[in-house]
C-alpha cells in the first residue's frame, strides 16, 4: 500500500494523522455495489464506522443509503448528499429532539428497538400530522461468535425487541395510526467473518416474517444489518472483502418475494481497509524485560486495540530494506506458468510493546511486536483503521483532534 514516493510525503507531514487511500476505497464500493445489485438488494452505509466528510462524500456519490444512530449523524448523511428516502434511523435511545428532526427530514425508516419508542414515536409523528415509517428491530438471539463487547443480538444485550414481546408490538402497531409498519430489522454483531452466522440468521428472519403475516402485517423489507468482518491480518493480500460470497448467503437461504425488498447495513467492511493511522516514534525505551516503542499516537486517535484487543498490523514504513525475490514456476517449453513475489527483510528485528503517550497503563496497540529495529523519528503505520479509527478519537489528556490525509 505504502510505496517510497508516498512513505517520502508522509515524512514531510506532522504526525499523526489518519491515511486514506480513496482509490481503495471506491474500489471496494463498486465490487460492493456489483454484488449486491446483482440480487436487487438495497445497501445503506452505517454511518457511524467513519462520517469523515471526504469518505462519505465518496460513498454518497455510489448511491448508497444511510444506516444512522443519532440525530447528528441523519443530518451529516443529508447535508452530505445522502437521499433523505434512502436514511434509516437505529438506536436503543433516540431522544424527542432526534425523533422530531428524523419526521421533518422525512427519512425512509425507523429502527424501533422497544414498545415504549414505538408509542413515543407515533404521538410525535402524530403532532406534526405525519405518518412514520417503522421496521421492528428484532433481537434474533442468534451467538455471532465475534468479540463480546461488539455482540448484539442475544437477549443479554440491549439492542431491539425480544421474540417474546412480539403480540405486545403487533398491538401496539394495531393501536397507532400514524405508524406504517414496513417490516423487520435485525443486527447480530460486527467483525463476523464465519459466514454461517449469517445462514443461521437468515432462518430466523424467514421465520419472523411469517409470524407478522400470520398476524395480518404486510412485510416489505427485511432488513438484516451489517456485521461483515474484514481480513486485520492480511491486509494487503484481503484488501477487498468477498462481498460476492457474502450476498449469496442472503440470495440462497432468504425467502423474499417480489414485492419485498432486501435492506443490509455495512459500515466496517466498505472502510476498514482503506486507512491507517500515520504516527512517528517518539522514543524507544530499551528495559530488561520489555522494549519499548512509544508513538506519537495512541488511545486517543485509535482506541480499537484497548477496547476490544482488536488486532491491528503494525509497520514501520522507514525500514523497509527488503529484498524481493520472484520465484517462477516454468512448463516444459520454457513459458513461465506462475511467479510468485517473496519479501525477505533484510533488516534485524526486535520486539516492542508499541505504545501511545497517554497516562494510561491500557494504552498499548500490541505487546511483543516483532519489527525491525526502530529509531526516533520512524514512521509507523497501523493497518487497518478505516473503521471505527477517527471517529472514535477522543480529546482525552487534551490531545489535538487527529487530522486526515488523502491519497492523490
Ligand atoms: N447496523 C447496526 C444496527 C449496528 O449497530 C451496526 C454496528 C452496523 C449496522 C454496522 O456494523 P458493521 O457492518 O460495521 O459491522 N466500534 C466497534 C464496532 C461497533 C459496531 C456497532 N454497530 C469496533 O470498533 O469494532
Amino acid at each position: 500500500m505504502f510505496n517510497s514516493a508516498l512513505v517520502n510525503r508522509f515524512r514531510q507531514l506532522e504526525t499523526p494523522f489518519y491515511y486514506y487511500d480513496l482509490q481503495l476505497l471506491k474500489a471496494t464500493l463498486k465490487v460492493c455495489a456489483d454484488a449486491a445489485f446483482k440480487h436487487h438488494f438495497h445497501v445503506h452505509y452505517a454511518m457511524k464506522a467513519n462520517f469523515n466528510t471526504e469518505v462519505l462524500n465518496t460513498i454518497q456519490s455510489l448511491d448508497f443509503g444511510a444506516d444512522c444512530v443519532s440525530g447528528n449523524e441523519v443530518l451529516a448523511a443529508i447535508n452530505q448528499g445522502f437521499k433523505s428516502d434512502k436514511v434509516v434511523f437505529a438506536g436503543v435511545g433516540k431522544s424527542d429532539k432526534e425523533i422530531n428532526l428524523a419526521l421533518d427530514r422525512d427519512i425512509f425508516c425507523f429502527n424501533a428497538e422497544s414498545v415504549q419508542e414505538l408509542q413515543i414515536i407515533n404521538d410525535l409523528a402524530a403532532a406534526k400530522g405525519k405518518t412514520a415509517n417503522i421496521a421492528i428491530r428484532i433481537n434474533p438471539n442468534i451467538d455471532a461468535h465475534t468479540h463480546h463487547f461488539i455482540t448484539t443480538g442475544l437477549e443479554e444485550n440491549k439492542f431491539g425487541i425480544n421474540t417474546w414481546e412480539l403480540p405486545v408490538v403487533a398491538a401496539k402497531l394495531r393501536q397507532c395510526p400514524n405508524l406504517q409498519f414496513l417490516g423487520i430489522h435485525f443486527h447480530v454483531g460486527s467483525q463476523i467473518n464465519d459466514l454461517t452466522v449469517f445462514r443461521d440468521l437468515c432462518s430466523k428472519v424467514n421465520e419472523m416474517q411469517l409470524w407478522f403475516q400470520d398476524e395480518g402485517f404486510k412485510v416489505k423489507i427485511l432488513n438484516v444489518g451489517g456485521g461483515l468482518g474484514v481480513d486485520y491480518h492480511q491486509p494487503d493480500q484481503n484488501n477487498i472483502v468477498d462481498f460476492e460470497s457474502y450476498f449469496q448467503v442472503f440470495a440462497d437461504y432468504l425467502q423474499v418475494n417480489e414485492a419485498q425488498e432486501v435492506h443490509f447495513e455495512l459500515g466496517r467492511a466498505l472502510v476498514a481497509q482503506c486507512a491507517s493511522l500515520i504516527s512517528r516514534v517518539l522514543y524507544v525505551k530499551n528495559g530488561i524485560k520489555k522494549n519499548f516503542l512509544i508513538l506519537d499516537a495512541g488511545m486517543t486517535e485509535l482506541i480499537r486495540p484497548m477496547l476490544y484487543q482488536a488486532y491491528h498490523q503494525i509497520e514501520n514504513l522507514s525500514k523497509t530494506d527488503s529484498l524481493k525475490v520472484r520465484k517462477s514456476e516454468s512448463l516444459e517449453d520454457g513459458k513461465i506458468q506462475s511467479e510468485e513475489l517473496t519479501t525477505y527483510n533484510l533488516q534485524p528485528t526486535t520486539h516492542y510493546d508499541v505504545v501511545g503517550p497517554i497516562c494510561e497503563s491500557t494504552d498499548c496497540f500490541r505487546t511483543d511486536v516483532e519489527l525491525p529495529e526502530s529509531e526516533r523519528g520512524d514512521l509507523i503505520a497501523i493497518r487497518t483503521a478505516g473503521a471505527y479509527g477517527e471517529v472514535m478519537a477522543s480529546g482525552y489528556n487534551l490531545r489535538d483532534h487527529v487530522q486526515s490525509v488523502y491519497s492523490e
